[in-house]
């Protein structure tokens, strides 16, 4: 499976903002993360054949490009308000229409400064940075790149301390690697994290896991596909984001994690996946951020399964890549599934899917889950605008097509 892209992102950023050398192992070599890499070369950050090198961010003299990348934009906007100078940050036309507000809102209130339309809700932004202050914050959404965002602006730069608390836990890649790095982060019993300000980051070697939001779409294609037997190797299964494993094995799904072991302080294992006849559940809650991405992917397993599958708690998918509930649900249509579309999630029930044409809406995510349909649905499914794969899984198509053969 590719690198996990979550651990890309924050292995680059980290480490440029510790200063020093790092080896970074397993990169995910795709689009966003190339995206992450390009930004912080413009701030003077060398990174060739997996050692980066880096002594702080210097004041970029263009515009940072994230591409499709929210990650990058919102980790950098709590990077750069801690920085002494100024600098804009823009992307692609879907992620200019992607909401900022959830970071510039606290970082504003901790000190910096932010332009950009609709009230520094979108993209092209210029984050003014500087000095910071303390914040206790309560977020609204369980958000991992909301969280990472005030973690870093707090450690880099703030006087006093961060309280940060979510609705429910996100991700903690970051808690994960930045505690790794040096950095004092502690949880109250409550689950708040207490965090002191301006921190020494030291940097660290990295070696990044497999996907599961990769892995997710072989999973998927392998549960529902008569006579598939496939072993996913090396992939991270950090609780916080193995969500997939969990809705997967509710619903029947055969998937046994194989030698069970540690990467860079991330669980880590080998999933051996066969068919099984699947039956629907409820994913909601808070499980949902630990399957966040992966549930076009469930959505597409679900049309498969036998009886009736219901996504709740999920709004956060309107405003992802794609507003993905819509996309999903349109795609499932398209192959005859019968679904039913609601603001927090959808309904689907399941069957035998016919093939069609579905349009991904410039959604990687999209793309790769209706290809996996492909793969069990009782006619050809085509899928238009699917280039974006290689936002975050270059090799999906070639992988796909051998596990096939
Ligand atoms: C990510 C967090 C998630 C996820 C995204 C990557 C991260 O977003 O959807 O693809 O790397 O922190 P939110 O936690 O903001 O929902």
């Amino acid at each position: 499976m590719p690198g996990d892209k979550s651990l890309s992102h924050r292995a680059l950023l980290f480490n440029a903002v510790a200063g020093g050398r790092a080896r970074i192992e397993g990169l995910l070599d795709a689009r966003d993360v190339q995206s992450t890499a390009n930004c912080l070369r413009a701030m003077g950050v060398s990174f060739e054949e997996g050692v980066l090198q880096s002594d702080g961010l210097k004041e970029p003299s263009g515009v940072l490009d994230c591409g499709n990348s929210g990650t990058s934009m919102r980790l950098m906007c709590g990077i750069l308000a801690a920085q002494p100078f100024s600098a804009v940050l823009d992307g692609d036309r879907h992620l200019r229409q992607r909401p900022m507000r959830r970071v510039t809102v606290p970082l504003s209130r901790m000190g910096a400064r932010f332009e950009g339309s609709e009230g520094a809700d979108l993209a092209p932004l210029r984050v003014h940075g500087g000095a910071l202050k303390s914040l206790d914050f309560t977020a609204p959404i369980a958000s991992a790149q909301v969280k990472s965002a005030l973690l870093l602006a707090t450690i880099l730069g703030a006087q006093g301390n961060l309280r940060y608390r979510e609705p429910h836990r996100s991700r903690d890649h970051s808690e994960r690697m930045l505690r790794a790095m040096g950095a004092r982060i502690d949880e109250a019993e409550d689950g708040t994290l207490v965090v002191p300000g301006r921190q020494e980051l030291h940097a660290r070697d990295v070696v990044v896991p497999g996907d599961i939001s990769s892995a997710a779409f072989f999973l998927v294609a392998a549960s529902i596909t008569p006579g598939s037997e496939l072993l996913l190797q090396n992939v991270g299964i950090n609780p916080t984001r193995s969500g997939v494993l969990d809705a997967l094995w509710a619903m029947g799904a055969d998937i046994t994690q194989v030698d069970p072991r540690e990467a860079s302080g991330e669980p880590v294992a080998d999933l051996l996946v066969r068919h099984a006849p699947l039956s629907g559940t409820h994913i909601g809650g808070a499980l949902i951020p630990r399957l966040i991405d992966e549930i076009p992917a469930l959505a597409v397993a679900a049309a498969f399964a036998e009886g009736e599958t219901v996504v709740t708690d999920a709004r956060e998918l309107r405003v992802k890549e794609s507003d993905r509930i819509a996309t999903t649900v349109l795609g499932l249509r398209a192959l005859g599934v019968v679904v039913e579309e609601q603001a927090d999630g959808l309904v689907v029930h399941g069957g035998k899917p016919a093939g069609g044409r579905i349009d991904s809406r410039g959604d990687h995510r999209i793309s790769m889950a209706f290809l996996v349909a492909g793969c069990a649905a009782r006619g050809e499914v085509t899928a238009l605008d699917c280039a974006n794969v290689a936002t975050s899984f270059p090799a999906f198509m070639n992988l796909l097509q051998s596990a096939r053969e």
